[in-house]
């Protein structure tokens, strides 16, 4: 049996040929390909806007500095995310505010939201969880409420729906990632989508150094003035141009993924004392990034594991740590377990399933048939 990873970029000739004449093209950054990329990208979302940028986390490092977030400030986060999510916020000098997620579906926990009265917490980052959308209803009503900016991390959500309405689109900034184990890739890469134009502009100026004037836009070459901070995090043209393909790749990939997830979905949900995420939560529908089992406390982890490496099945584990007992957190605010019982169960009980368009037409059901007798094991 050839190994299932448990994600994988899909490329081909067309992927090879778009990098190609950029290459023969010359023209590197600043050029017609990434603002291609933006126009669709917003288009696919919808949103007015979306810019182009290094990564998912410079999108949300770039929206958080623009908003003025910084020391004093706090930023509420899940506790069950990806180093990003909270990185962004302490490059800020802000503090993460984590707060625990909900059993049902990974995301934060929105009770606890409703009792945070502190006026020092100026923006939310809502994370949809392996795809599928937080409550943006609950969400944005408090954040208004209570003023908080909302800057969604879609990192794993590109074409997530929640009341038919795409993540990116319900906060000041939606922001996207398109590493390789992603819904899409352009290597490496991220949008940031927002429905604002100055904002637009700000993180434009953002992601190349706060030039007043971008390449294109200077009368002589080479004069310029600074009137902001900023950073270097822009899309180059190689990698935009491979996000183009993609995007065209985007529905037959979703398509793939939405029968991988209901075979492994269909095939496993009968073992009692496993729990799965939903596809479907209320208003929210999943992106399915991956198809995630919680394995009973009573059973170790390990074995099964273990089983699945003999196998050839590739998995993952989203995240490995509640993030504030990860060590940095940890030792910076003197966290601890009881606080984020959640996160800290789903860290050390769940496994990730690969449902990727990569899986050959076989692989569902084989990875349904592996896992199956070695689950009902765990079962009483
Ligand atoms: C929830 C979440 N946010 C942000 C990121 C960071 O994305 P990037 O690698 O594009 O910076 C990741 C990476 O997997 C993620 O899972």
């Amino acid at each position: 049996m050839t190994p299932i990873p448990f994600a994988k970029p899909l490329t081909d000739s067309r992927e090879q040929q778009a990098v190609q004449s950029v290459l023969e093209s010359g023209q590197f950054v600043h050029g017609p390909k990434t603002e291609e990329f933006e126009k669709q990208f917003a288009q696919r979302v919808g949103t007015q806007y979306a810019v182009a940028l290094s990564s998912c986390t410079a999108a949300l490092h770039l929206s958080l500095m623009q908003l003025g977030i910084s020391q004093g400030d706090k930023v509420i986060v899940p506790a069950m995310t990806h180093v990003a999510t909270a990185h962004a916020v302490s490059l800020c000098q802000a503090t993460p505010l984590f707060v625990d997620v909900s059993p049902l579906s990974g995301n934060i926990n929105t009770h606890i939201l409703e009792t945070l009265n502190d006026p020092s917490i100026k923006a939310i980052i809502p994370v949809h969880y392996l795809g599928l959308p937080c409550d943006m209803e609950v969400i944005s009503h408090i954040a208004s409420l209570k003023n908080w900016h909302i800057i969604e991390d879609c990192a794993l959500a590109l074409d997530a729906s929640f009341h038919e309405q795409n993540v990116g689109t319900f906060g000041i900034a939606g922001c996207f990632s398109f590493y390789p184990t992603k819904h899409i890739t352009s290597i490496e890469g991220g949008m940031l989508t927002t429905n604002d134009p100055e904002f637009a502009e700000k993180i434009r100026k953002a992601r190349a150094f706060g030039y007043d004037k971008s390449l294109n836009e200077r009368k002589t070459p080479g004069l310029y003035n600074i009137k902001s901070l900023g950073l270097n995090c822009r899309m180059d043209e190689v990698r935009a141009a491979v996000g183009l393909v993609q995007l065209e790749k985007l529905d037959a990939f979703q398509q793939t993924r939405n029968v991988n997830f209901s075979i492994l979905k269909k095939g496993l949900q009968h073992i009692s004392n496993i729990h799965s995420f939903p596809n479907t939560l209320g208003k929210s529908l999943s992106s399915h990034y991956c198809f995630n089992i919680v394995i009973p406390d009573s059973s170790p982890r390990e074995p099964i594991m273990n089983a699945l490496k003999e196998a050839g099945i590739g998995f993952s584990v989203h995240y490995p740590q509640a993030l504030p007992l990860s060590e940095y957190y940890q030792k910076k605010y003197q966290h601890k377990i009881e606080d984020f019982p959640v996160a800290h169960w789903l860290a050390h009980h769940s496994i990730s399933l690969p449902v990727g368009p990569h899986l050959r037409p076989n692989d569902p059901e084989y990875i349904v048939q592996t896992l199956t007798p070695i689950l009902e094991r765990t079962s009483p």
